[in-house]
């Protein structure tokens, strides 16, 4: 667990690293990546361990029996967020953009609305409008500098919005919130006035800072006969490329209505993925979570006070997720100008606010999930670019 260790991953098809000049322009030389949500640590040693085992032995046929990685599910959901499944509740989907993807096609029809809180992970709207459905856009107010939920603005935005579904991020990307048991009990009231079917994105619920307590929505009265909860493996341990994820369904009529499109789709999951997800979810997947969480702090309070000594310049206080939202809105400056200075001039590739909907409009997402060395150069960079407001 040497979090501090520099490792190179650039040429090997990593996304964050070989794609950030094709997308960004910052130069793989000399670049820093702060965009997409992986990690620059490697995961723990058991998960590790797995897939030495599996490359030991040598064969990779179609994966059976699934209950070894049903139960080390429930051990984590149980043991880490108080919540009992059943296996039977459990489908292993292709990650959670395809568990999303599935949702839509199995809770609304072609020309339906889906509702987001904007702003909001962007793949979301990425894959409601390309199943032909509509994205109905609920503004997060922005109050003393944090997200928090509108649900009178919402109420009277939902007449004839046609919404047969929410997607709900919990805790929230990109603006760091671990909402609240009354909030989530607002959506819970929410998604019943409006009739609509409830899913919670949970993949972040693990990466929490000091402190902070995630409710899983399932854990909310009210909503069993709506809701569908999302959470993996990938974030947590940084094996996004294993692209396995879990759509856990308690209630038995949406879950038929789930398996179809499943079984249409022709869905089944990737042995390298079960063989990691099951040995991450271990105590010692749990040691490791804790001693990240610990050093993603530290990376943070670098990162914030770094860029409070930049005028016009404010992050979002992170309650979870890698995920630090930066409003740059007191430079004065307009976005082509702040995005230039950040990926030309400091040579940093991050993800642009307008990708995630409404109200991003003056925010960059950096991803600070890399050695701590590398998070203090990116502030010295910012720094240096930003130099003149000093
Ligand atoms: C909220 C949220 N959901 C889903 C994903 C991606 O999930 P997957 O890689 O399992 O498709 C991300 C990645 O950043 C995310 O932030």
């Amino acid at each position: 667990m040497n979090f501090d260790e520099i490792i190179d991953r650039r040429g090997t098809h990593s996304a964050k690293w070989d794609m950030m000049e094709k997308i960004y322009g910052v130069p793989a030389d000399g670049g820093l990546p702060m965009w997409v949500a992986d990690m620059d640590f490697r995961p723990p040693a058991c998960v590790q361990g797995a897939l030495e085992e599996m490359i030991g032995h040598g064969l990779y046929g179609y994966y059976g029996d699934d209950s070894g990685y049903k139960a080390a599910i429930r051990w984590w959901l149980a043991e880490r967020h108080g919540w009992t499944v059943e296996d039977g509740w459990i489908f292993t989907t292709h990650g959670l953009v395809n568990g999303t993807a599935v949702c839509v096609d199995a809770f609304s029809d072609p020309g339906d609305g889906v509702v987001l809180m904007t702003p909001v992970y962007h793949a979301f709207a990425r894959v409601i409008e390309a199943a032909g459905r509509r994205v109905v856009e609920c503004p997060l107010a922005l109050r003393e500098g944090r997200y928090e939920m509108d649900f009178d603005a919402w109420d009277a935005q939902m007449e004839n919005s046609g919404a047969k579904m929410l997607v709900l991020c919990s805790p929230h990307n990109p603006g760091g919130r671990v909402w609240t048991r009354a909030e989530l009990e607002g959506v819970a009231a929410f998604a019943r006035r409006h009739d609509l079917v409830l899913v919670s994105d949970e993949i972040h619920h693990d990466l929490l800072m000091p402190g902070q307590t995630h409710v899983p929505m399932a854990l909310i009265e009210g909503v069993e006969d709506r809701l569908v909860m999302m959470s993996s493996t990938t974030k947590t341990f940084n094996i996004a490329g294993a692209h396995t994820g879990n759509v856990i369904i308690a209630d038995e009529a949406l879950r038929a209505r789930f398996a179809k499109k499943m079984a249409a789709l022709g869905l089944s999951p990737n042995s390298f993925g079960l063989f990691m997800a099951e040995a991450a979810y271990s105590p010692e997947g749990a040691e490791w979570v804790d001693a990240l969480c610990g050093y993603l702090d530290g990376n943070r309070k670098v990162f914030d006070a770094g860029i409070a000594e930049i005028p016009g310049l404010a992050s979002m206080p992170l309650e979870a997720t890698y995920l630090s939202w930066v409003d740059f809105d007191g430079t004065g400056m307009a976005p082509a100008e702040f995005a230039a200075r950040v990926e030309k001039d400091a040579k940093i590739a991050v993800n642009h606010g307008p990708t995630f909907g409404k109200g991003g409009e003056s925010f960059l997402r950096f991803n600070i999930a890399t050695p701590r060395a590398r998070v203090a150069e990116a502030v010295e960079r910012l720094q240096a670019a930003f130099g003149d407001l000093q």
